[in-house]
């Protein structure tokens, strides 16, 4: 067995080092060592206190979760280790770095003493892996802060920084630099006294009645349990009965409620996003050390909403950004909305003025296109007009520095004509970010046909720099989001023709759980911007060329319905409150009489799911035929973190499965006999077909 804990002594104390890479998660052989060493330790008469500790770049990360999926957790349990700690003669101190989370958490609470270095951050995050804290988490953690802080901490699954840690109580010491050697002298403070161990199961706890009030108002306003509120229900029960139980009682209350949780679907499709997120970052066939291009500035063009966002995710990062535009007025709007949002940050406690000035100040915008030349990477990123682009890229082909990365930011256009448009087709991909570009946590990453193997890894790789989750597309309308997205958004127009209201679509599927329905996102993102993009892409032959394809949302453009900015779209809006407005629901009745389509009663909120949902996922089987995605892991990944897809679905692909591929095509040949199936709306791809077969 690989020695994964390794013990060193200074004078009267023991170091104990957990070397387990790359987060030191508690495996089984890390408990075995963990344990074992705890024992021999205790046992020695020449030891008076022990540090743990871990190597590398954090301390225990939590669980090995791949464990997850064993019927029981190889032994010994976490619960095992803390209940010998509970049990030992001499002071245990945590000294934590990185990120301390879940059964890191948790040992550590078990420890006696807690001390970290002021960059280290805390956390029980398991509800967003569909589970709650499973070794004693929610039974010393409420002890140690109280119930209110416990229950936000656990229910949130949030990370708190150590200034927050230190305040609560959670953390005994903050050392500035220098942890091991400052974790080892408090130590060798402890061995010095008569200050034994601090033992958090050993002391009694009640919360108070204002916290116990809190704790069950915290657990009525959590989303139902069929809507992604099961673990995090568990999670605040669980900590309730910290007040209520014996220790040991609520500890085996608490291992009920972790298997419970980790066998439902909403674990399940959690962990598969967590997975799933990780492996998209990989490229297939990429050697582990493939040499990237050096990112150390940033060009941008085009200052709109888009590029300026654009520009803060790189602030953000420390790195410096020239945002070029031709317009002064554009510039000085974007010098303006940056400015605010940061100090709206300020202003939220979410920073402080210092570093609000630091990333300002990484920002420099100009008019003149020449100041980009010397950028290691440059970002395409003026509106959605394919000659203005090309005109950019080939201008971009005879002033970047060889060697630079030339992006765009299209969302619909064809990125290889952009590339050999560059005349350097190899430094060219597309960098599809979503709206509003500093916030949304998506990054879309086109691969052209000529893209070099290291452009594309080394964006790959600026893309975690920068805090956004990548997963490549290949070059198709619309590709992997949009392109899905078009089925989604032609059944919606079906529906409204056929007499169901935004308000009634819009509520199926937030009610099933998408973050926006499709009406309220077409408004908020703009009917003047679908409408164009279908305009255009049918003039590309990429939609069908038929004027009835998508009428719905032309005739609202045309009658100047751009939706929340204009006060009207599907909806009226009352501030940016969406109201039911009958001249809209004229204009889809006056579409629906003008095409034949019948008028109906009886839409169900399950019509509506399925209408619209199939065709999408039909839509990702076919991406995945033809190779536009490298895996049905990085579609989910698209729509969990660029279109709402809820979470605990785990993403189109994963939720067909779930469902059952047999259902999905099944229910897509009833609606192609009950519907028609004009230009193969209702084709169901091969690899799903097969699930007809089988
Ligand atoms: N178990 C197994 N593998 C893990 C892991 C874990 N808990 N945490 C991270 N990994 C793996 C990742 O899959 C990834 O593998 P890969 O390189 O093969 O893709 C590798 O470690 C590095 O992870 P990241 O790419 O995420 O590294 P970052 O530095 O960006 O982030 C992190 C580090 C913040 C620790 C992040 O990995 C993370 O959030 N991990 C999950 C933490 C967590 O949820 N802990 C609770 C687990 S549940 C639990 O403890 C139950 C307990 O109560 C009994």
């Amino acid at each position: 067995m690989a020695q994964l804990v390794t013990v060193a002594q200074t004078g009267l104390v023991a170091v104990v080092t957990i070397a387990n890479p790359p987060v030191n998660a508690s495996t089984q052989a890390v408990r075995v060592q963990l344990l074992s060493t705890l024992r021999q330790l205790e046992q020695g008469s020449d030891i008076r206190a022990v540090v743990i500790r871990c190597a590398g770049r954090t301390f225990m990360a939590g669980a090995d979760i791949t464990e997850f999926d064993l019927p029981e957790l190889p032994e010994p349990h976490p619960n095992e280790i803390h209940a010998y700690l509970d049990s030992m003669s001499k002071p245990v101190v945590a000294a934590m770095h990185g990120t301390t989370l879940g059964a890191g958490l948790e040992l550590a609470l078990s420890c006696h003493y807690r001390v970290a270095d002021a960059g280290a951050r805390f956390g029980l995050p398991e509800v967003k892996l569909g589970v709650i804290p499973g070794a004693g988490g929610t039974q010393r953690l409420p002890r140690l802060v109280g119930l209110l802080t416990a229950v936000q901490m656990i229910s949130g699954g949030e990370m708190v920084p150590a200034s927050q840690a230190l305040e609560s109580g959670l953390i005994d010491a903050v050392f500035e630099d220098d942890l091991a050697g400052s974790a080892l002298q408090y130590a060798l403070e402890l061995a010095g006294t008569e200050t034994g161990p601090r033992v958090l199961s050993h002391r009694t706890f009640s919360a108070d009645e204002a916290q116990r009030i809190f704790a069950k108002q915290h657990l009525e306003q959590l989303p139902p349990p069929d809507r992604g509120g099961h673990a995090r229900r568990h999670a605040v029960e669980a900590t309730i009965q910290a007040g209520q139980l014996p220790f040991q009682e609520a500890l085996e209350e608490e291992r009920r409620r972790f298997l419970l949780c980790r066998d439902t679907d909403e674990s399940k499709a959690l962990r598969h996003a967590f997975f799933a997120e990780r492996a998209a970052a990989r490229i297939p066939n990429m050697p582990a050390n493939a040499s990237l291009r050096p990112i150390q500035s940033v060009g941008i063009i085009g200052a709109g909403t888009m590029g300026t966002g654009i520009a803060m995710s790189f602030a953000n990062a420390g790195l410096p950004v020239i945002l070029q535009d031709l317009s002064e007025e554009t510039l000085t709007r974007a010098g303006g909305l940056i400015r605010s949002t940061y100090e709206t940050a300020v202003k939220k406690q979410r920073m402080s003025a210092a570093e609000a000035d630091r990333r300002i100040a990484l920002i420099h915008t100009t008019n003149d296109d020449l100041q980009l030349a010397g950028c290691d990477l440059i970002i395409e990123a003026v509106f959605e007009d394919f000659d203005i682009k090309k005109a950019i890229f080939r201008r971009l082909g005879e002033i970047a520095r060889p060697g630079a990365i030339l992006a765009s930011n299209t969302s619909s256009l064809d990125v290889n004509v952009l590339a050999s448009c560059s005349g350097r087709a190899a430094d060219v991909l597309g960098m599809h970010f979503f709206s509003p570009a500093h916030i949304m946590r998506l990054l879309e990453v086109v691969r052209c046909d000529t893209t070099a193997p290291d452009v594309l890894a080394t964006i790959m790789q600026l893309a975690k720099r920068i805090n956004k989750v990548a997963a490549v597309s290949g070059v198709c309308f619309g590709f992997i989001g949009n392109r899905m997205l078009e089925g989604y958004l032609r059944e919606t127009e079906f529906l409204l023709m056929e007499g169901a209201t935004p308000s009634f679509i819009d509520q199926a599927l937030e009610g099933w759980g998408m973050a926006m329905g499709p009406c309220r996102m077409i408004d908020m993102a703009g009917v003047d911007v679908a409408a164009k993009v279908v305009l255009e892409q049918r003039k590309a032959g990429r939609l069908p060329d038929d004027d009835s394809y998508r009428i719905v949302v032309q005739r609202l453009y045309e009658r100047g319905r751009f939706g929340q900015k204009a006060g009207h779209g599907y909806y009226r809006y009352e501030g940016r409150q969406p109201v039911e407005d009958e001249s809209a629901l004229e204009i889809f009745r006056e579409q629906g009489e003008q095409y034949g389509v019948r008028q109906r009663r009886d839409i169900t909120a399950q019509e509506v799911v399925e209408r619209c949902l199939y065709p999408l996922i039909a839509e990702g089987y076919r991406i995945l035929e033809e190779g536009i995605a490298y895996r049905a892991g990085d579609i989910d990944v698209v729509w969990l973190h660029g279109y709402g897809f809820p979470s605990y679905r785990g993403g189109p692909m994963f939720y067909a499965r779930s469902v059952g591929e047999h259902t999905i095509a099944a229910a897509m040949e009833r609606f192609a006999s009950a519907r028609g199936n004009r230009y193969g709306y209702w084709d169901i791809p091969e690899s799903l077909a097969k699930a007809l077969i089988a």
